[in-house]
């Protein structure tokens, strides 16, 4: 089932509580899509990186090769926030009256510590691994952050997108008003002719930001048009059977429906055998009744289960025997 997904889409993330085992699958479903003979791009956004620990290799914000067909990053969340300020800083400093550039390095150093700053960097990064991701990978896996995390993040392009359209109208106020000063400069200083020319610094300067703006706000909705079309995308939760992850995957439905994002499938990681002693069996059961609640409220999705392992899962081969168990 959970290849049938993998099959019919571009773009799978991969969320849930923290340690239900969504490095594992993600990395599981991308390797056995690898070995299906698409080319695939398996991205971690979590802050805790456990990709490399799971594959046992270095992996950072330069991609690496995993497997056969399989490449892996890591998008680093503070040169991702680092780089994600930098261009905020042009932004706002290409609106800004240049008096205020102290006011908006300020404002930058504070809202690095603010919540929602990490998000939107990674959010920009998402945007960028997607678009260049697309052109050379059959598929993007996302191995993504504990669910509160994913679930703003997902709802994020929308408002980035309409942060930008709001930059934009302000500048063309700006520039109108621009326009309209140096209109009256130049009457008095009779320097008409000159600064009409196609090299006006000032108008050169308007259209540079011009295309800044846009090339931002044309991200960030490429992004959300992305996220937003289920043929194209779909977001797979990831749990265990058990109360806190039901309940929490629920809620992270809920957000995710209302962002628009389709819910593609339910994974149930980690069930207890029922032929391995009393204490286990018992297990199973009350994993049952949970399973029971998950699926009463979320009807229509399909739903995969996964057996707990017995050893630790580490390793590509180890990777290699979980995406045996997909089939
Ligand atoms: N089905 C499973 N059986 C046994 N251990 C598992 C299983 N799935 C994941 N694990 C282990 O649980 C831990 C958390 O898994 P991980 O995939 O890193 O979760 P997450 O990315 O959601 O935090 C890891 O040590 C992993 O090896
Ligand atoms: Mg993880």
């Amino acid at each position: 089932m959970l290849l049938d997904l993998a099959g019919r889409r571009r773009v799978l993330f991969f969320g849930g509580k923290g340690g239900v085992g969504k490095t594992s699958v993600a990395s599981a479903v991308g390797l056995a899509a690898a070995r299906s003979g698409r080319k695939v791009l398996l991205v971690s956004t979590d802050p805790a990186h456990n990709l490399g620990h799971l594959w046992q290799q270095t992996i950072g914000p330069e991609v690496v090769a995993l497997a056969d067909d399989l490449d892996g990053v890591e998008i680093d969340p503070d040169a991702t926030t680092d780089e994600h300020l930098s261009a905020v800083r042009e932004t706002l400093y290409s609106v800004m009256p240049e008096h205020l550039r102290g006011e908006v390095d300020r404002y930058l150093k504070l809202s690095r510590q603010s919540p929602g700053t990490h998000e939107a960097a990674t959010l920009e990064r998402i945007a960028g691994v997607l678009q260049m991701g697309l052109l050379t990978y059959d598929l993007i896996v996302f191995d993504t952050a504990p669910s509160g995390h994913t679930s703003r993040l997902m709802a994020l392009p929308e408002i980035m997108a309409s942060w930008m359209e709001g930059l934009l109208r302000n500048r063309q106020k700006s520039e109108k008003f621009g326009a309209a000063v140096r209109g009256l400069t130049r009457d008095t200083n009779r320097s008409r002719l000159v600064d009409d020319t196609p090299h006006d610094p000032l108008v050169e300067r308007d259209l540079r930001i011009r295309r800044t703006l846009i090339g931002r706000r044309e991200k960030f909705e490429r992004l959300r048009d992305t996220l937003g079309d289920g043929e194209l995308t779909s977001f797979v939760i990831v749990l265990a059977a058990e109360r806190l992850p039901v309940l929490e995957s629920l809620e992270l439905h809920e957000h995710l429906r209302a962002a628009g994002v389709h819910v593609g499938e339910l994974v149930v990681n980690r069930r207890s055998p029922s032929d391995a002693g009393e204490f286990l069996a018992q297990r199973r059961e009350l994993e049952d009744q949970f399973l029971e609640m998950l699926t009463g409220k979320l009807p229509g999705i399909p739903v995969t289960e996964l057996p707990l392992l017995p050893g630790e899962l580490v390793g590509a081969e180890a990777v290699g025997r979980f995406a045996d168990m997909l089939d």
